[in-house]
This record gives C-alpha cells, structure tokens and sequence, in this order.
C-alpha cells in the first residue's frame, strides 16, 4: 500500500507528466540523445545485450533456465543475479517461455544461428552480467521519488511482472527503429526489420495482457495496472533524457491515435510511428542511472561490446 505522502508525490507527478506529454516530442534532438556512430556489426552487438537481457529474464522467470541450460556454450559469462521464476499463470508463462526462446533463437543458438551466422560471430558470445533481483527493479521508483511500500517485487504476479518485463521487447524494438535508416546490406537490413517486427509483436502481446487487466489494481497496492503504466513511463522519460518516448495505457486525448481516443495499447509518437531511441539512451535507463557511462540497475557492469566502451571511453554519458 502506497503511504499518503508518497500518494500526493504520485498524484503531483501525474498532474506534472500530463502537460510534458500533451505536447509532442518537447526536446529538440541534442548530442546526448543521438546515435553513436559504429559498423552493421558494432551495432547488433550492441543490440546483443538486449536479446540476451531479454532471453535471459523470459526464460529465468517462465521455466527457470537460462540460455546455456537450452543451449550450452552459447553465451559466455556470470550468471544473472537473483534470476526467479515469476508466479505467472499457464497462458502467460507459455507465452514468456516462447518469447523467450525466439530471443535465442535470434541471437543464435545451434538450431537457429540467425545474427550469429549473419555477422559470423564466434561462440560463446560475451554475455553481459545481469542484476534481476526483485530489489533491482523496485529501485527504479526512487528515480521518480515515489515509494511503494512494500517494496515491488515484480515476480510475485502477473500484472507485476508484466508491467517490467514489456520493456525488454519494446527497448529492442525501439533500437532497432533507431539503426534501421543506417544498416547497410540486404542480409543485414532484412534481418533488422525482421528482428524488430518479432519484437514489436511481442511488445504487442504484452501491452495487451495489461490492458485487460487495466483496471484491476496491482497487489498489495490500490494503484490499477494503467497507474503502473503511468509511473514507468516517467521513469523511462527521466531516466532517457530525450523526451517522451514511452506512454501509459491511457492518454489525454491530443496523445491518442488521430487524436480521438484516450486507449493507448500501443505508445507511438504523433505520426502513430515507434518512438526510436539510441545506445546512451537504453545505458541510462537499464543502468537506472541516468548516466550512460556509470552502470548500475540491471547491468551493474556495464554493456559488452566496442560501442559501449566506445561510450565509456568518450565519457559519452
Ligand atoms: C526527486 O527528488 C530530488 C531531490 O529532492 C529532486 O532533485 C528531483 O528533481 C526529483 N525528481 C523528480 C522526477 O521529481
Ligand atoms: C477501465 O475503466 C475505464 C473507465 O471506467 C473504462 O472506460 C474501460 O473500459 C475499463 N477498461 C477495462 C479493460 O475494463
Ligand atoms: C490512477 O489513475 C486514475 C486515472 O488516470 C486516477 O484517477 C487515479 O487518481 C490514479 N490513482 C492513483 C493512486 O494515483
Ligand atoms: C557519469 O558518470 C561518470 C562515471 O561515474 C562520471 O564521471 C560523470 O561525471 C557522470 N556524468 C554526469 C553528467 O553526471
């Protein structure tokens, strides 16, 4: 249960975001929110931490194994910590087993191969150390003041859990909408926009699981699964730095789709297309830090790949 004082932080933020978010993207691009120039092959390394952060989480919380149980020596490197099965019921699990398994099957494995083949990558492929306890995630609110107490713990239901794991879809898929225009080759092209519509689906069917639960509250809490919705789009607008690029279940009408509908299933900018984002952004945000350069949330050692050290080296924060 939320205690009052945190509720009136809550409330004033609500009433503080809607106007931000009533005017269309409200900052003008600046060298923090542009892409860091790198290679085809740079790039979906790049996009590699997210695939494996993502096959990682589904996979830990639906059948509790990783990556290498399904396919050793795939990936290289330490456990993620405090990975868990999440309490989810048979429909959602099944769908977080299957999402889960096509991120492998994405990144490569020794049925699939897909980006492994592609950009000739040689297994195992460094896999970044990932931090997935219940406490990781829950830390995100102080990056909007507002305290939940209990703490979250994100696997302890199904509107929890979902409420945190749709950002790992819709994060690669908003990478993938910022590198498609400078992907260069056939191969390379066809399997950017293939891997970012797969993406987006599962971003879909993810937002549509918490619209149907849209009014019902997330335990122990009285905030409804659109309240959630709300609060992580804030935290993802000031964690970013680079305007509005993710929105509740529920808009202010001027944000709806031809601006004539107040449902918001699907976040998209004015024009209803993918809000894209760039590295330092994704770095700020899962890093819980604001700060691409100083790691922390969910990879508390940083990114593997010569882009992110590129980053760190350039003090690119
Ligand atoms: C949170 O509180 C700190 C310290 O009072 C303040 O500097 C910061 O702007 C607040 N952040 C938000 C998102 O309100
Ligand atoms: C949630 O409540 C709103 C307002 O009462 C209503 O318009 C909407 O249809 C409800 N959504 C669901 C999925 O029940
Ligand atoms: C949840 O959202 C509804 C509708 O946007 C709002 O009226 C209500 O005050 C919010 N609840 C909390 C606890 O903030
Ligand atoms: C980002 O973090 C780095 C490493 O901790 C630090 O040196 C730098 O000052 C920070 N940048 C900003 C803008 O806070």
């Amino acid at each position: 249960m939320a205690t009052r004082s945190c509720l009136c932080v809550f409330l004033l933020l609500l009433v503080a975001f809607q106007p931000t978010m009533t005017m269309a993207n409200p900052v003008l691009p600046s060298p923090r929110c542009s892409p860091v120039p790198g290679s085809n092959k740079e790039k979906f390394l790049f996009a590699l931490n997210l695939h494996i952060y993502k096959a990682e989480l589904f996979l830990r919380s639906s059948v509790g194994c990783g990556i290498n149980d399904i396919s050793p020596g795939l990936v290289k490197g330490p456990a993620p910590i405090g990975a868990t099965l999440a309490d989810l019921d048979k429909r959602t699990r099944n769908f977080f087993e299957e999402s889960g398994l096509a991120g492998m099957d994405i990144s490569g494995s020794d049925r699939s191969m897909a980006m492994a083949n592609i950009l000739l990558l040689k297994t195992p492929i460094p896999m970044p150390l990932l931090d997935v306890r219940p406490q990781a995630y829950a830390k995100y609110f102080d990056a909007i003041n507002v305290t939940l107490k209990p703490p979250i713990n994100v696997y302890a239901d199904v509107n929890s859990f979902v409420v945190a794991s749709v950002y790992a879809p819709y994060h690669i898929n908003q990478y993938y909408a910022g590198i498609m225009p400078s992907i260069s080759g056939h191969r390379e092209r066809e399997l950017a926009a293939g891997i970012a519509l797969y993406e987006a689906a599962s971003y879909g069917v993810l937002r549509s699981l918490l619209n149907d639960a849209a009014n019902s509250t997330v335990p122990p809490y009285t905030s409804t699964v659109v309240n959630f919705t709300s609060l992580t789009a804030q935290m993802t607008y000031q964690l970013g730095g680079c305007g509005v690029k993710d929105e509740p279940l529920i808009v202010p009408p001027p944000l709806g789709a031809e601006k004539r509908t107040t449902t918001n299933v699907i976040a998209a900018d004015a024009n209803s297309l993918v809000y894209a984002r760039t590295e330092r952004e994704f770095l700020r945000i899962l890093f819980r830090t604001g700060n691409a350069t100083r790691p922390g949330g969910l990879f508390p050692c940083g990114f593997e790949g010569k882009l992110y050290h590129w980053i760190l080296a350039l003090k690119q924060s």
